[in-house]
């Protein structure tokens, strides 16, 4: 035990006793108890990383930050990654192995959906207040927004638009007006549990926040401006690469001109160009369209088609197609057979990055969507939140190499799981899996960048093990398992070396 036990154990410290004292020998317990340990030390994600001196140094004082912060959450039970994340949040940003975290060169982010990227207070502070912004309030109570002018047409579910500047100028209290458009952009609540009675209640609400949020970022100039604050949102915590799931829906113009997907791809790489050159370090984006899964088979087959063809278009830019949204109440991966072999068929590569697993139903067909992933040649793995139910699976994936993303605040507040110690990628972190941590839709949950889902990943999922050889490990695997091309990235794994250099120097003589 690392830190001070849990009640209950001088029990069983007695029978231990019984133990030592009825076989021969007690050193050839101890022995082989430290091989054990050792072996599972090994076993564990980063395990056979060999630190440097400067390396270890910076670890023991990581250690000694995070044993006393689990010291102290044992002695007030109030651990953060065990709570529900809108209520943690406050504690853990009062951690200070939350703030190392924050500073340590994280990477790539490799599962994050395109407009889940950057705070939500930026699309109501700055978004909702540039002229020409409409808005109304469907039938079903859902919020939708419309730059247009003049006033464009009023769609079937509203009844009218309404000027924001002119609404904006009749209200007595606008900060009270602005924090309910906030309300309405993320799932942060103060009462998680009661407003969230189950996942089809939050997965609604999940869902509604991307519609209502859809007219604010498909307009152009917004659309811009989003990619640029998202990536300079991960840019400041210490993220340098991303690969986005990105829908591709139509952006239009302030007089209602759509453009095509084609115009959306060239968008992204010119903002990301753009951002690269003013932000030292930066690599850059990648894209990796993606249709959702509640689509038929022949939707699917042409958005299968046409990453074909945008991955020709833009092989530099698209890497690949996924299948996005609930998985439990959408099709399986299997219903989509067809479509999905079209690639392999007519021999074009096309690399899949499929979400799969994202469900507690054991043995469902929607469950199977992990075999399917693995034999349709997923690249990725997005969540595998069921892998560990999967024994063949697991070890089939692990022998490919197959990693998953695993984002644990998400999987949290779409209510996988409650407390993150039980998150199940603890044993595949403890077996030392390939795995990547990312965020997910980080500006929904009401987090930012990848720092909160590493802070869970560290302190809870991989409990008192982990170390800052784990953190090495999932940084480096955000680099190797990207899509960028091996001499990419040679470039960017020397380009996080230097920055984990750094960090290391500046942890190592932190004083104590
Ligand atoms: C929104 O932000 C952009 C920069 O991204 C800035 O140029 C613009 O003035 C801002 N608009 C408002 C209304 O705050
Ligand atoms: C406006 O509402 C906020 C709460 O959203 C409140 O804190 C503030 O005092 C109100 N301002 C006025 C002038 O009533
Ligand atoms: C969403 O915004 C509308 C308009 O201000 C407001 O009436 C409604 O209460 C908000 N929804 C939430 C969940 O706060
Ligand atoms: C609509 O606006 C865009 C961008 O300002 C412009 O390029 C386009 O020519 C306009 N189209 C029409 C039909 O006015
Ligand atoms: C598939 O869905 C699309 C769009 O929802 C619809 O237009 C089309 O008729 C559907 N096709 C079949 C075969 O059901
Ligand atoms: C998966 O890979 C195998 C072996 O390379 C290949 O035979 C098969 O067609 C691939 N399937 C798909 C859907 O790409
Ligand atoms: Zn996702």
């Amino acid at each position: 035990m690392l830190v001070g036990g849990p009640s209950g154990r001088p029990a069983f410290r007695s029978l231990l006793l019984v133990v030592v004292m009825s076989s021969c020998s007690a050193t050839s317990l101890a022995e082989e108890r430290k091989q054990l340990v050792m072996r599972e030390k090994m076993m564990q994600i980063g395990g056979r990383l060999v630190l440097k001196k400067e390396e270890e140094l910076a670890n023991e004082k990581l250690m000694a930050l995070k044993k006393a912060e689990m010291k102290q959450a044992m002695k007030t039970q109030q651990f953060p990654p065990s709570m529900h994340f809108f209520q943690a949040k406050n504690l853990i940003e009062k951690s200070e192995v939350f703030n190392i975290l924050k500073k340590m060169p994280k990477g790539a982010a490799l599962h994050v959906h395109d407009f889940g990227i950057l705070s939500m207070d930026w699309l109501v502070s700055n978004v909702t207040y540039r002229p020409h912004c409409h808005f109304c309030l469907t039938r079903n109570g859902v919020l939708m927004f419309k730059f247009g002018h003049p006033t464009p047409p009023t769609p079937p579910e509203c009844l009218e638009w309404i000027l924001l500047e002119k609404y904006r100028q009749k209200l007595q209290n606008v900060t009270e007006f602005d924090s309910s458009l906030l309300r309405n952009f993320t799932l942060m609540t103060k009462d998680p549990e009661v407003t969230y009675a189950n996942q089809d209640i939050v997965w609604s609400k999940f869902e509604a926040i991307f519609f209502t949020i859809s007219g604010l970022v498909h307009y152009a100039p917004v659309f811009r401006d989003y990619i640029f604050q998202g990536l300079e949102e991960f840019y400041q915590d210490n993220v340098f690469y991303l690969e986005l799931r990105a829908m591709l829906f139509p952006v239009y113009e302030l007089n209602g001109t759509v453009h095509s997907q084609e115009w959306a791809v060239r968008t992204y790489t010119e903002v990301a160009c753009m951002f690269r050159k003013k932000h030292p370090g930066f690599i850059g984006i990648k894209l990796i369209y993606s249709d959702r899964r509640f689509q038929n088979v022949s939707v699917i087959t042409k958005s299968v088609q046409r990453a074909m063809m945008l991955q020709t278009k833009f092989p530099r830019m698209v890497a690949g197609f996924d299948l996005v949204g609930r998985e439990d109440t959408g099709h399986c991966l299997y219903y989509y057979k067809e479509a999905l072999m079209i690639p392999a068929l007519q021999g074009f590569k096309l690399p899949y990055f499929f979400h799969a697993g994202e469900t507690d139903w054991q043995g469902t067909s929607i469950d199977r969507n992990l075999l399917d992933a693995l034999i349709l040649n997923s690249t990725r793995v997005g969540h595998g939140f069921a892998l560990t139910k999967h024994p063949a699976v697991w070890i089939d994936s692990w022998k490919k190499d197959i990693p998953i993303e695993v984002c644990p605040i998400s999987n949290q507040v779409l209510k996988l799981v409650s407390d993150l110690r039980d998150h199940p990628a603890a044993v595949l972190m403890a077996t030392g899996y390939p795995m990547v941590i990312s965020s997910d839709d980080p500006a929904v949950f009401g987090a930012k960048g990848l720092s909160y889902d590493f802070y869970e990943a560290f302190m809870g999922i991989g409990g008192m093990a982990a170390d800052l050889r784990a953190l090495k490990q999932l940084a480096m695997n955000s680099i190797k398992y990207s899509v960028l091309l091996d001499i990419e990235k040679k470039a960017a794994m020397k380009i996080w070396e230097e920055k984990w250099n750094d960090f290391v120097a500046d942890l190592a003589r932190r004083p104590s």
